[in-house]
């Protein structure tokens, strides 16, 4: 099976702001490689041998990060001259794709067989094979109800509280049929999931199935933080998860970590990246490339991203610091504070519940104290 895929990065992450101020929310590093990463190399794992990657603006971190594309899997890119919805976005992309193919939004996390998902597309002849998942809250998706035999009845995208009799949501990766196009018409934006979907739902020719596996939004620095533990914890398995080992630690051999310091697993510290005396890293952290982590610092369960400086006697738990970021001495931050990219923290602030330190942004010295 070798179907090609069209993969959508159109959207703008406005939640993840300040960290998708300077990069974009599918190039935002999952440890030590773009959130993209996995998606391209969960294709790949399938067959996938080609995809065009569907952007609603420029895509040059993209092209900068994979180019023509990986081992494998080659690469195109499709721009729109203005975003056209997830509809129109895949009749514009899909313009050089012959027969069925895969689509599917390159802002989620999954782990899911795909050789499985185009058996029961082609057992229903459907025109449309949509992979579902379970979710504690649908309004945030694309609820999908089904009959016994996977025909989906109803599509609601972010239905309302008083809609939702099911649990099973869109995972945003769909089988489609050539026919499916001739439902978008070109040239305006279109929603796969507002417009498309509900019709061929009317007209019967379309399924739905949840496959057993791995599947996360990341949306929020919530989420975000979620799935840097689950690739720490190969909740999500993945190939920085089995390179953590037996013991969950991956060290890069180009880091120093000072024998005066303390790694916790799971933990993962990027190539360059230094620990200093007395401080702590881990449980469920990560330190990002060229990153400093001074003498008596406390780094748990948080990232911290390329470059950034975490000042002697700092304590990050349950946070995010973004690239290049610069913590003074003795600042603390607790409860997802996030810090943005290149942003300046002067000694002994104090960032709690959900604070968010806009890019390149300075704060002198305790200016921020909230206990
Ligand atoms: N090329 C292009 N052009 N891509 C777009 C455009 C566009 O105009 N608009 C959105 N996209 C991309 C986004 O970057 C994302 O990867 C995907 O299409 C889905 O759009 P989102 O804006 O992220 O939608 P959502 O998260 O609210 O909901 C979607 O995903 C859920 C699962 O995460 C829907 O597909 C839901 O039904 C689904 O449950
Ligand atoms: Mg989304």
């Amino acid at each position: 099976m070798s179907l090609p895929a069209v993969i959508l990065v159109g959207g703008q992450g406005t939640r993840l702001r300040p960290l998708t101020d300077r990069t974009r929310k599918d190039m935002l590093p999952l440890v030590d490689r773009p959130l993209l990463s996995y998606t391209l190399e969960h294709l790949g794992r399938y067959g996938v041998e080609h995809a065009v990657i569907s952007c609603g603006y420029l895509p040059d971190q993209i092209e900068a990060a994979f180019g023509r594309g990986l081992t494998g899997l080659s690469l195109d890119y499709a721009v729109e001259k203005t975003p056209l919805g997830t509809g129109g976005a895949i009749g514009f992309a899909a313009r050089s794709v012959d027969g069925s193919f895969f689509a599917l939004n390159g802002d989620s996390l999954r782990e899911a067989d795909l050789a499985e998902l185009v058996a029961f597309h082609r057992s229903t002849g459907a025109k449309a094979t949509i992979l579902l998942t379970p979710v504690a809250d649908p309004s945030r998706y694309g609820l999908v109800r089904t009959a016994a035999d996977g025909r989906v009845e109803t599509f609601l995208e972010k239905p309302r509280p008083e809609e939702i009799d099911t649990d099973l949501i869109n995972a945003g990766l769909y089988v489609l049929e050539p026919e499916v196009l001739e439902l978008i018409p070109p040239g305006r934006p279109v929603s796969i999931e507002r417009e498309v979907f509900p019709r061929l739902a009317s007209e019967g020719s379309v399924y739905g199935i949840a496959l057993p596996g791995y599947w996360l939004d990341v949306g929020t620095p919530e989420s975000y933080l979620q799935a840097h533990r689950d690739v720490l914890e190969r909740l999500f398995p993945t190939e920085v998860g089995n390179a953590l080992g037996a013991d969950f630690t991956l060290v890069d051999p180009a880091a120093s970590v000072d024998p005066g310091a303390r790694l916790v697993p799971p933990v993962y510290v990027g190539p360059d990246a230094v620990v200093e005396t007395g401080a702590r890293l881990g449980s469920l952290a990560v330190l990002g490339a060229g990153s400093r982590l001074a003498a008596g610092g406390v780094v748990e369960n948080a990232v911290v991203g390329s470059r950034a400086t975490i000042g002697a006697g700092c304590s990050v738990v349950g946070s995010i610091v973004g690239d290049d970021a610069e913590l003074g001495s003795e600042c603390e931050l607790h409860n997802l504070a996030v810090v943005g990219p290149g942003a300046s923290l002067g000694g002994g602030n104090v960032l709690d519940h959900g604070l968010r330190i806009g890019a390149g942004e300075t704060i002198p010295a305790k200016a921020l104290r909230f206990s």
